[in-house]
């Protein structure tokens, strides 16, 4: 909601202003320079200067429609009074990126800032959705604090093999252990490529993409409703337009993300994200957001929410249905008006209503996708943390996406030093494994991997998949996709590459878990975890110089946000000289 106080923004004010209104040699040049792209001064004159913010590329397949919406968006602008000028930025594709999207997560957040610092742009329009572009959009944008609008990516299409709906990621690991399991031929295999995946758009389980942008929506950082929009409805087009409309008047009324994002909103956002049954990447991503907007969000307050908080959204990887049946079941709207009772309906949000104006009448059409508050998938909250001698600062499990047998569990452990000790012995017909053994993964953390991959939903060994083994304990300082499942202990915190406990388990080492005592313990004393310690060596980092180097050098850990260190605090950089 626009600050009363603030009075309506005149074209003198504008930060463009300095670049093209003054009369010296400089402003020349920019105008000059303007004309010769073939404007002419009606069209920029005393008009907001709207930078498109668009994270397409080619190896983004989640983003194939941006170049239109781009257009949809300039539309939009052009309407309400607006000069739009797209300005393309670096795209976290999530399937192509290597090591992982998670490791330019800052890179695109440092590049989202200054591209709005350092050029005349009065307001932007964030246009993203793969996983990590939603959090470095609203990062970067946060940091430089002018008006900006999030349009969300919106979701694909359902998949579909042979009349079997398929689900983002969720499916491709299903259907993979029965491969393994020799239960599915070559074939039928490449009839799922064919269907997994068959529009535009982002996942479409309620992976990491689906909850982002729940998350954005929820933060007031789009317009209402535009979270759910599948990427190949007309609505998105319209939707992206109306965006375009509303950054113009935003522009006029200084509305900024730092009028909009609070420590209430983010108390919105943690529990729409239990709500939806969330990705567990969320919590590192919502961390690193609040710390950019100066709110502290530790991670015993998502504990605490998710206590309160049931499961609504009938959704893979924790429930039944995909995102185009959430769209039609009300989407997020109609969500958020049935836990209302839980939100601050009270904040702000980019259209100048409140999260509650916006949402009040939102109807749901159907029980079975968006469930009732009596009829939860769970009573409590999506991800709950867990703390004990092998996380003292803390780590997280989706418990609705475990088996529910496996929640108290006391297993001895097997250990492999890093990903590439897994990939070559996991499926060793000779592995010393059983069902009741505890899978731990080291060096696979923020540093350790480096980049956080989603390597949490450790495979199941082949012998156990022929056996019928479906999930075990799995325990590392990964993350794991959003669209993934199982028990799987995630973002062990201080991970095993800067010597955390993690890094001093061994073969054999009982290992209790204990999710509704929220309790992770390594049954070794403190004794002999502390000459464990003595033989322990860091792992040699292989990064002399570059991008590597920085990351290495500033990333911090899991629950800290994994946002470098020099991004994450100090004064407010101020606005560039125009000599
Ligand atoms: Fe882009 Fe999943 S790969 S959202």
């Amino acid at each position: 909601m626009p600050d009363s106080k603030k009075t309506r923004k005149t074209p003198d004010q504008f930060r463009s202003f300095r670049w093209l209104g003054p009369d010296d040699l400089r402003s020349f040049g920019h105008r000059s320079r303007l004309k010769q792209m073939g404007y002419s001064a009606d069209d920029y004159a005393g008009k907001p200067v709207i930078g498109i913010l668009s994270t397409w590329n080619e190896l983004n397949p989640c983003h194939t429609h941006f170049p239109q919406r781009v257009q949809e968006i300039k539309r939009g602008v052009w309407q309400a009074g607006g000069f739009p000028v797209e300005i393309p930025v670096m795209s976290l594709s999530e399937t192509f990126m290597k090591p992982s999207a998670m490791f330019y997560r800052n890179l695109l957040a440092l590049e989202t800032e200054e591209v709005l610092r350092c050029y005349p742009i009065d307001g932007a329009v964030l246009l993203g959705g793969c996983d990590k572009t939603t959090p470095a959009l609203i990062m970067g944008a946060t940091s430089a604090d002018i008006p900006a609008i999030f349009v969300p990516a919106g979701p694909m299409l359902k998949g579909n093999w042979q009349g079997t709906t398929l689900g983002s990621g969720t499916d491709a690991w299903k259907y993979w252990a029965e491969r393994c399991a020799g239960h599915l031929d070559e074939c039928a295999w490449r009839g799922i490529e064919d269907g997994i995946a068959r529009s535009m758009g982002h996942c479409m389980t309620m992976g990491t993409a689906s909850t982002m942008l729940c998350v954005a929506e929820t933060l007031g950082l789009t317009l209402p409703g535009a979270s759910s929009i599948p990427a190949a409805h007309a609505a998105h087009s319209r939707m992206a337009e109306l965006s375009g409309r509303r950054i113009v008047e935003m522009v006029f009324e200084d509305l900024k993300p730092s009028d909009i994002l609070s420590p209430r909103a983010f108390d919105n956002a943690i529990t729409v994200d239990m709500a939806i049954g969330g990705s567990t990447n969320a919590i590192i991503h919502l961390i690193a957001m609040a710390a950019r907007a100066g709110i502290s969000l530790p991670l015993d307050r998502f504990d605490e929410i998710s206590q309160r908080t049931p499961v609504i959204a009938n959704l893979r990887p924790s429930g039944q249905y995909l995102m185009e049946d959430f769209y039609d079941a009300g989407g997020l709207p109609g969500l958020l008006q049935r836990i209302g009772a839980s939100l601050h309906l009270d904040c702000p949000t980019v259209n100048g209503k409140t999260l509650g104006q916006n949402v009040q009448g939102s109807p749901v059409y159907n029980d079975e996708v968006i469930l009732p508050l009596q009829k939860p998938l769970s009573t409590a909250g999506a991800t709950f943390i867990l703390r004990g001698n092998l996380a003292p600062q803390g780590c997280v499990i989706k418990p609705t996406a475990a088996d529910a047998k496996l929640l108290k569990h006391v297993g001895p452990a097997l250990v492999f030093k890093d990903y590439a000790d897994l990939k070559a012995r996991i499926d060793d017909e000779k592995l010393d494994v059983t069902a009741d053994s505890v899978l731990v993964l080291q060096n696979a953390g923020p540093l350790g991997g480096p980049g956080m991959p989603e390597w949490g939903m450790l495979p199941i060994p082949r012998k156990l998949l022929r056996q019928g083994v479906r999930d075990m304990v799995r325990i590392s300082d990964a993350r794991m996709s959003g669209t993934s499942y199982g028990t799987c202990v995630l973002h062990v915190s201080p991970e095993a590459a800067v010597g955390g406990p993690l890094a001093l388990v061994k073969d054999g080492d009982l290992i209790e878990l204990d999710v509704p005592g929220r309790r992770i313990h390594l049954r070794v004393s403190d004794a002999d975890l502390a000459r464990r310690r003595q033989g322990w060596a860091p792992p040699q980092k292989p990064y002399a110089r570059g991008y590597a180097w920085l990351f290495a050098a500033q990333c911090t850990q899991a629950h800290e946000g994994c946002d470098f260190k020099f991004l994450h605090a100090g004064r407010a950089t101020p606005e560039p000289d125009i000599y």
